[in-house]
């Protein structure tokens, strides 16, 4: 098995069969001996569960017959869903505009460029992302400076904003990261004091308030993604909230290949731009999963807190914190934070691995965007080159450390997704006994560890 990368289904599989294996030759064939039982799966025993979480994208009774008239009227292109769909988003999360875009990466993209960000600008960005956040910047030429993380919350450090601005600072890209919101108290008087703008990169966090507010209607934009894992989602997707009326129109006019509203005469009132329009058949879907979403967000939210409270005294695992401010978190990840001690010594990759097989399938998080290798190899072309400095780009470098974020990214941070929140009070029950179940065999799990580190469940 060493060295080997087994899919969860066939590592899981391998595990179930050589329980079953176990159990025949057991007095009971039918049910595993408790022995059995409390045997971890990863070391052959019987796992917690073998049904499925809750299926991901969700497909309601009607959706079918609303995007097959969307097909079969052949208005797939810029048409009445995208318009309803633009207004009832705007008004959901208390924004005076939407504009629906193709993605989130394109929904940050089209922000910087419509509040004037490019080459020889530095845009904070936190380590603790998705890669997007960071791709649009470059893509900008501009550059991602990296604040470090706050490790009760996986949140961009608000405390450390500051140190890290300089004159060349225009932007803030505060990420709401797993449906939990940024300090926005601190980041707008931040961004208001040093005259800064906020791109609030809510892709992760539809519905998600600060204060009472929803998220991505604070900054001078926010940015949604409703690509298919996200919380409402048309396989790909993004959107735009402003309140700003010419952030809007510069918004519009980039997604649409620069050109403006009203029709003029060819070229005579265009800009430069792209296109990252959003089709009918996106609107529909995202039309059909607005009715919903709320539901869908109370049964996250409970299960949640069930959760929370199933697994408070499991010593070495703990939900992260959230801000004062946050009136409500979407929960598109359920975060937590490991200590391998409260784990007998287990590494995080182990106690994945060992919950994993036992049918409850985790996450590590991200890595330390910070030294991903092709921001370097950006940095150093001959494109950047052009615009900044080597004496910059090596003192950028220098100062390129984000100690709490490697902390974090190096073997604490645990997550489980969205659609595992969806399930049953009795699904919640059993993502917590395996996690004990696990604690309590962390020492013959730990034993069996070097063959375990080589085994990377993937898949999940
Ligand atoms: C935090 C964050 N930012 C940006 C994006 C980019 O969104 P998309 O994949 O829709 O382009 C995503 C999602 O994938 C994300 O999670």
């Amino acid at each position: 098995m060493s060295g080997k990368h087994l899919t969860r289904r066939r590592f899981v599989g391998k595990t179930a069969a050589a329980a079953s294996a176990l159990t025949l030759s057991g007095p009971t064939i039918l049910a595993p001996s408790a022995a059995e039982a409390g045997k971890p799966a990863i070391l052959g025993g019987v796992p917690v569960r073998k049904a499925k979480f809750p299926e991901w994208p969700v497909i309601g009774e009607g959706d079918d017959a609303a995007w097959l008239e969307v097909f079969h009227a052949k208005g797939w292109y810029r048409g009445k869903a995208v318009a309803e769909f633009q207004k009832k988003f705007a008004a959901l999360c208390g924004a005076k505009y939407c504009q629906a875009v193709n993605g989130g990466t394109t929904a940050l993209w089209t922000s910087l460029v419509a509040l004037g960000v490019g080459p020889g600008d530095e845009v904070l960005v936190p380590p603790f992302t998705f890669v997007a956040t960071v791709n649009v910047v470059l893509l900008q030429y501009a550059i991602p400076v990296f604040v470090d993380t706050d490790r009760e919350t996986f949140q961009m450090d608000h405390r450390k904003i500051e140190a890290r601005i300089t004159e060349r600072t225009r932007a803030i890209i505060p990420v709401h990261l797993g449906g939990a919101p940024a300090n926005m108290d601190a980041i707008l008087a931040i961004a208001k004091k040093h005259n800064l703008a906020v791109i609030e990169d809510a892709c992760q966090a539809h519905l998600a308030e600060w204060r009472g507010k929803k998220v991505g209607s604070l900054g001078d934009t926010g940015c949604f993604s409703f690509q298919v894992s996200k919380n409402l989602s048309s396989g790909d997707g993004g959107a735009i909230l402003t309140n700003d009326d010419g952030v809007m129109e510069r918004c519009f006019s980039f997604h649409t290949n620069g050109r403006e509203r009203k029709n003029t005469p060819e070229f005579a009132a265009m800009h430069n731009g792209t296109n990252a329009r959003m089709t009918e058949f996106q609107a529909t879907l995202l039309l059909r999963g607005l009715t919903r979403i709320e539901q869908q967000m109370k049964t996250r939210e409970q299960n949640a807190a069930y959760l929370s409270d199933q697994i408070k005294d499991v010593a070495g695992l703990r939900p992260t914190q959230t801000y004062e401010g946050v009136t409500r978190h979407a929960y598109h990840l359920y975060m937590m934070r490991y200590d391998p001690e409260g784990f007998g010594g287990l590494t995080r990759a182990q106690f994945a691995a060992a919950l994993t097989a036992e049918g409850v399938p985790i996450r590590t998080g991200y890595g330390p965007l910070n030294k991903a290798p092709f921001i370097e190899q950006e940095l150093r072309s001959r494109h950047f080159q052009r615009i900044y400095s080597r004496e910059y780009v090596d003192n950028y470098f220098k100062n390129n450390e984000c100690p709490e974020n490697d902390r974090l990214c190096a073997g604490e941070a645990l997550w489980f997704t969205q659609p595992m929140l969806l399930g049953s009070r009795a699904d919640m029950d059993q993502i917590a006994a395996a996690i004990r179940k696990v604690q309590a065999n962390a020492a013959d799990i730990k034993k069996a560890g070097s063959a375990l580190e080589k085994v990377k469940v993937i898949d999940v």
